[in-house]
C-alpha cells in the first residue's frame, strides 16, 4: 500500500486500486497535483462537505469513472451534480468495494455545502475512513478534534498508519494529535491540515515532539505534497 500525500487533507493511495481522499487540489496553493493530472482512480473519499475537502472530487470522478464515496447526504449533492457512480454511508457502516473495506467512523467536526441557499443541501455529518485491504489498514481522520473514541478506532481497525490533522483552529492542534496516535497506537501516523494557509500555519516538528514525549511506539512520518510513504 502506497500512501501519497498530495498537499492539505489530501491522499492518492495504490494498492490493489486506486482511492483519493479530499482532494482539494485546483484552489489548493501547496498541492503538487492538479485535478486534471489524476488520470486514474477508482474510489473517492470524502470526509465532509466543506471546500478544502470536497474540492475537486467531482471533478475526479468525472474525469477517471471512480466511485464517490461519502456521507448519504453528500452522495445526494454529488448525483445532483451528474454523478451516477456513487455510495452513501454513515457512521459505523461498513461498505465493500472491490475487495476494500472502507468504514465510517465519527468525527468531530461541521459540515454544509455552500450551496444551501440553491438546493437546501447539508452537508451530513463529517466524518473519517478507515480503509482495510487485505492485512493493511489507514485511518483517514477527516476534520476532527481530538475524542476518547479513537481509541476504539485503534482497537477495533489497528490501523498500519492514521493521518491527523494538526493545523489546530478548525481540528485538532499538535499536542491533541499526539494524544489522538496515544489512542489509535498506529505503527505510523502522518500529520496533515497545516501550513496550507497563514490560519492553520504549525511546526510538524512540535507534533513529532509531543509524540516522542509520550514515548509512544509510533514513528512520525513529515511528508511534503509530493512524498508517499509505503506499509
Ligand atoms: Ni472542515
Ligand atoms: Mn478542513
Amino acid at each position: 500500500m502506497k500512501i501519497e500525500y498530495l498537499g492539505h487533507s489530501a491522499f492518492r493511495i495504490t494498492g490493489s486500486k486506486t482511492i483519493i481522499i479530499d482532494p482539494f487540489l485546483n484552489k489548493n496553493p501547496r498541492a503538487c497535483l492538479k485535478a486534471s493530472d489524476i488520470k486514474k482512480a477508482d474510489i473517492v473519499l470524502v470526509t465532509h462537505g466543506h471546500g478544502d475537502h470536497l474540492g475537486d472530487s467531482m471533478e475526479i470522478c468525472k474525469n477517471t469513472g471512480a466511485i464517490f464515496v461519502a456521507i448519504h447526504e453528500l452522495t445526494l449533492y454529488a448525483q445532483e451534480n451528474g454523478l451516477t457512480k456513487t455510495e452513501g454511508m454513515n457512521i459505523g457502516g461498513t461498505i465493500e468495494i472491490d475487495g476494500i473495506q472502507i468504514t465510517a467512523v465519527r468525527a468531530d467536526h461541521s459540515s454544509c455545502i455552500n450551496v444551501m441557499d440553491k438546493g437546501g443541501y447539508s452537508g451530513g455529518n463529517p466524518i473519517g475512513f478507515v480503509v482495510r485491504e487485505r492485512n493493511k489498514a489507514f485511518y483517514h481522520a477527516g476534520d476532527t478534534g481530538l475524542f476518547k473514541d479513537m481509541k476504539l478506532i485503534g482497537e477495533l481497525y489497528k490501523p498500519d498508519v492514521a493521518l491527523l490533522p494538526i493545523g489546530s483552529r478548525y481540528t485538532m492542534g499538535p499536542r491533541e494529535a499526539a494524544y489522538a496516535a496515544k489512542y489509535i497506537k498506529s505503527k505510523i501516523v502522518v500529520p496533515m491540515h497545516y501550513n496550507t494557509t497563514h490560519l492553520i500555519r504549525q511546526n510538524p516538528s512540535e507534533f513529532k515532539m509531543f509524540v516522542n514525549e509520550l514515548e509512544l511506539d509510533t514513528e512520525v512520518r513529515i511528508l511534503e505534497p509530493g512524498d508517499y510513504l509505503e506499509v
